[in-house]
C-alpha cells in the first residue's frame, strides 16, 4: 500500500491560551504570506476560541485550515462556558484538538470524555486530533506503552471504520514546552507501537492510513529528523508555532 497517498503530512500549530485577536490576525497573515508555494502538506492553525473567526477570515480560500483546541461533546444546551461542534463548523473549523495533556492534567479530561468528544466531532464532520502521551514518571517506571495503549483504546473505543477519519498526536508530557524532545528513535518506537494498537482494533489496512503526529518541543532544528521516521506523519507544534518565522521555517525544513 502506498501510505503516502493516505498519510499526507500534517503540521498543526497549537497556539494554546496565547494571542489577542489582533495578534492572532498578524500571526496568521504572516504565516499566509511566508508559506512556501507548493508545499505538499496540510497546515492547520489552532488559535484560541476568541480568535477563530478572525483567523478563519485571514486564511479563507487558502490551503491553510482552521482548528479549535477543544469542544464539548453535546451539540447544544446548558453548559456554561463551553463550545460545541456545531459552533466550530459554523466558523469553518476543519479540525479540533481533543484530549491534550494540558486538558487532561488541569481540567480533568478523561479517556471517556475524550471518547464522547471524538464521536461528536466525527458526526459533525470535524477531524479530531486525539492527543495521547505518558508523563516522565510513567516513562521512567517502564509503563509508557501501557499508558499510551490504554489512552488509544479508550479514547477511540467504538469508532471502528471511523478511525480512518482521525489524526492521533503522540505527545510525551515530559517533552511539552520543556525544550526536551523525544529522540527520533524514541518517537518512532512509540508511533509504531500506536499503529500496532490501532491495527489490533481495526485491522492493519485502516491502521496504515491513520496519520500520527509527534508533539513536544518540535522546532525547525529537529522537525526534519523526527518527520523522516516511517511512522511520524506530522507535528503538533506549541511554542514554535507562536512565531510566524519559526513555524514557517519548520515547514520549509520538511520540503
Ligand atoms: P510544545 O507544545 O511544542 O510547546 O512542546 C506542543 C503541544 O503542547 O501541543
Amino acid at each position: 500500500m502506498d501510505v503516502n497517498k493516505f498519510r499526507r503530512k500534517i503540521i498543526a500549530g497549537n497556539w494554546k491560551m496565547n494571542k489577542t485577536v489582533s495578534e492572532a490576525v498578524d500571526l496568521a497573515n504572516t504565516i499566509k504570506r511566508e508559506l512556501p508555494d507548493g508545499c505538499d502538506m496540510d497546515v492547520v492553525l489552532c488559535p484560541p476560541y476568541t480568535a477563530l473567526k478572525a483567523v478563519g477570515d485571514v486564511i479563507l480560500n487558502t490551503r491553510i485550515k482552521l482548528g479549535a483546541q477543544n469542544m464539548h461533546w453535546e451539540n447544544y444546551g446548558a453548559f456554561t462556558g463551553e463550545i460545541c461542534a456545531t459552533m466550530l463548523r459554523d466558523l469553518y473549523c476543519h479540525y479540533v484538538i481533543l484530549g491534550h495533556s494540558e486538558r487532561r492534567i488541569y481540567f480533568g479530561e478523561t479517556d471517556r470524555t475524550v471518547n464522547q468528544k471524538v464521536k461528536t466531532a466525527i458526526n459533525s464532520h470535524l477531524t479530531p486530533i486525539v492527543c495521547v502521551g505518558e508523563t516522565l514518571d510513567q516513562r521512567e517506571s517502564g509503563s509508557a506503552k501501557d499508558i499510551v495503549s490504554t489512552q488509544v483504546r479508550e479514547s477511540l473505543d467504538g469508532l471502528n471504520v471511523d478511525l480512518g477519519k482521525i489524526v492521533i498526536a503522540y505527545e510525551p508530557v515530559w517533552a511539552i514546552g520543556t525544550g526536551r524532545t523525544a529522540t527520533p528513535q524514541q518517537a518512532q518506537e512509540m508511533h509504531a507501537f500506536i499503529r500496532e494498537v490501532l491495527s489490533s482494533m481495526v485491522g492493519e489496512e485502516i491502521a496504515q492510513t491513520i496519520r500520527i503526529q509527534y508533539g513536544g518541543s518540535m522546532k525547525p532544528a529537529n522537525a526534519a529528523e523526527l518527520m523522516s521516521q516511517p511512522d511520524i506523519d506530522g507535528g503538533l507544534i506549541g511554542g514554535a508555532a507562536l512565531e510566524a518565522l519559526s513555524f514557517v521555517e519548520l515547514i520549509k525544513s520538511l520540503k
